[in-house]
Order: C-alpha cells, then sequence, then structure tokens
C-alpha cells in the first residue's frame, strides 16, 4: 500500500492518487514490470528495453510497488533525499500531462519511466540527465564508444531561464563525480524538437527557448519529428485539426503555421562540453 505521502513525494495530483487507489490492476502485468525493475535497478549504461504493461495503468503499479527499490539504490549511492523524490516526482508529473492530453488517469509515457526507475536518470534543478554510454551507432563528437556522458532532458516545470539552466549544469558537474565517481562525464547531449534548426531561427534571439538551444553545438542529420512539437507544444497528438489549436503564443503560431506551410518539423542533436 503505498501512503498518501509517498504519493505526494511522488508528485501525483489528488485526482490522479484517488484513480490509482481504485484502479484493479491485472496482478500478472504488474508482477511481469515488477520483476523486470527489481533486476534492472543500478544497471547503467544503456536504457532498459523492458516488455511493458499493455495497460500503463498496470505499469503505474509496478512503479508504486518498487518505490522502495530504486529508494535503496539512491541511499546507498548516498544521492540526496531531495534530489531522489524530484526525480521520482516526474511520475506524477507525466500522468498530470497524461490528463492534460486524454482527459483521464493513464500514462502514455509508461516507457519513460523506466530510466527513474533503475536509476539513470536525475532531475538536478530544471533539467534532468541520464547517464548512459556512447554507442558506435549514434557517435557524440569529441567522445569515443563507450564512454559515459549524460543526456539532457527538459520536463514541463515552468520557464527555461539562463539562471535556472546555468544553476541546473553547476549541479550536474558536481552530482555526477561525487555519486557516480566510476563513471566520469565530460559531456552532455541533447535529442530534441527544441535543437530544431527552423525553431532556433525563427523564434526571438533572446527567448528562452533559443538561448537554451543555442548551448549545444549541433551535429548529426536532424529527423522528421512532426509529432514532437506537436505534443510538446499543446500535449495533443496529430495534425488533422490544426485549426482548433490555440494560437496565443508565438511558438503555438509558429508550430501550426510551419506545418501549414508545408513544412515537417524535426529533432535535432547537439552536444556541449561540461
Ligand atoms: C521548453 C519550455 C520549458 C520553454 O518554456 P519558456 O522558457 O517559457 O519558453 P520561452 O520563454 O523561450 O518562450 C518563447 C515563446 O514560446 C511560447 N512558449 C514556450 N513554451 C510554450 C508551450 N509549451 N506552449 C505554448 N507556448 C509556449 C512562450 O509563451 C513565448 O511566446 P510569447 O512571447 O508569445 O509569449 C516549454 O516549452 C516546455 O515546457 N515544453 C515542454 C517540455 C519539452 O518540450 N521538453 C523537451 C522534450 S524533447
Amino acid at each position: 500500500m503505498t501512503s498518501v505521502e509517498v504519493y505526494r513525494q511522488l508528485g501525483f495530483a489528488d485526482a490522479d492518487r484517488e484513480d490509482a487507489e481504485a484502479y484493479q490492476a491485472d496482478p500478472v502485468a504488474v508482477r511481469g514490470l515488477v520483476e523486470q525493475i527489481r533486476s534492472s535497478v543500478g544497471k547503467l549504461g544503456s536504457e532498459p528495453r523492458f516488455q511493458m504493461p499493455e495497460d500503463p495503468r498496470d505499469s503505474i503499479q509496478a512503479f508504486l510497488e518498487t518505490v522502495p527499490d530504486i529508494r535503496r539504490f539512491h541511499a546507498e549511492r548516498g544521492i540526496p533525499d531531495d534530489i531522489s523524490w524530484a526525480t521520482l516526482a516526474d511520475l506524477g508529473q507525466q500522468i498530470k500531462v497524461n490528463r492534460r492530453t486524454h482527459g483521464s488517469y493513464g500514462l502514455e509515457t509508461h516507457w519513460w519511466m523506466t530510466i527513474h526507475w533503475v536509476g539513470q536518470i536525475y532531475a538536478l534543478g530544471r533539467l534532468q540527465y541520464l547517464l548512459h554510454q556512447v554507442t558506435e551507432e549514434r557517435p557524440v563528437p569529441g567522445t569515443e564508444t563507450g564512454e559515459w556522458i549524460i543526456g539532457v532532458h527538459i520536463p514541463e516545470t515552468g520557464p527555461l531561464t539562463d539562471e535556472l539552466v546555468d544553476d541546473s549544469l553547476a549541479q550536474a558537474r558536481e552530482f555526477f563525480p561525487r555519486y557516480f565517481p566510476e563513471f566520469p562525464v565530460q559531456t552532455a547531449n541533447l535529442w530534441s524538437w527544441l535543437l530544431d534548426p527552423y525553431l532556433l531561427d525563427n523564434l526571438p534571439q533572446d527567448s528562452n527557448m533559443v538561448r537554451f538551444g543555442r548551448r549545444f553545438t549541433p551535429y548529426g542529420t536532424p529527423n522528421d519529428s512532426q509529432d514532437s512539437a506537436i505534443f510538446f507544444t499543446f500535449r495533443t497528438h496529430g495534425i488533422d485539426q490544426l485549426d482548433e489549436l490555440p494560437q496565443d503564443t508565438r511558438l503555438q503560431r509558429l508550430v501550426v503555421g510551419r506545418i501549414k506551410d508545408g513544412g515537417t518539423w524535426q529533432s535535432a542533436y547537439g552536444y556541449l562540453k561540461l
């Protein structure tokens, strides 16, 4: 049984906690994910490829049941409690996003939470960082295959100001050598729609988003990713109802305008030295 206090630490809204408590989970599906998480906690390097339950609400149940496992791993590493909970609270945040996107309790992005629950990603201030190894298939300039680097992720938790980003990067420079000294990191990389060259050229140059994107040196070839711009801006999917999307901000107008002009949003790679 998950206590109200743990739900709170995990960032659950009240409505989501109530729905989680009322949900009649499929014990077999839950056990399947619980066992995969338990056998992978602390396995770092490449992202877990779990067989996820068909119903993401069973995945949520499995995450709840394994809170003590991932909390133990964090504690053994000496990771401070506030960082541990801030990291795991992405669960509640993702469930909130799901309710905004689909209007109900669930977790479309249940696969995303597996990296948190095996101990690969950490929330340090404004940003999250995924400790992983460079692979031969996806080289990163200035690094070698097998080298440990941190992948940057940007949760939807308010503005991306210079100060918050500076502070978060400063935390990352301290955190990884202190808590993961055997995996030295010198580079951070980002794969995101926020690095789409069109976005960087067409939003105001002094906006948080452009200033953030310009911190990264581009590499590789951008790939088409229309749905990322739609999903992260509007929390909906598809381009069938462009005329119904709000057009209040410059970003909203840019995203819709480009698609109406026949363009395609992309995701692109960038890196920075820590
Ligand atoms: C990335 C993010 C934090 C930037 O927010 P921010 O710091 O407020 O952005 P900026 O101040 O640079 O905004 C520039 C313009 O875009 C608008 N904008 C930014 N993010 C927006 C969003 N998610 N929805 C609608 N408009 C948005 C701003 O209102 C502003 O337009 P305005 O001048 O007309 O008001 C925000 O877009 C976000 O939370 N996105 C979802 C998470 C995400 O995309 N993660 C990366 C996944 S790969």
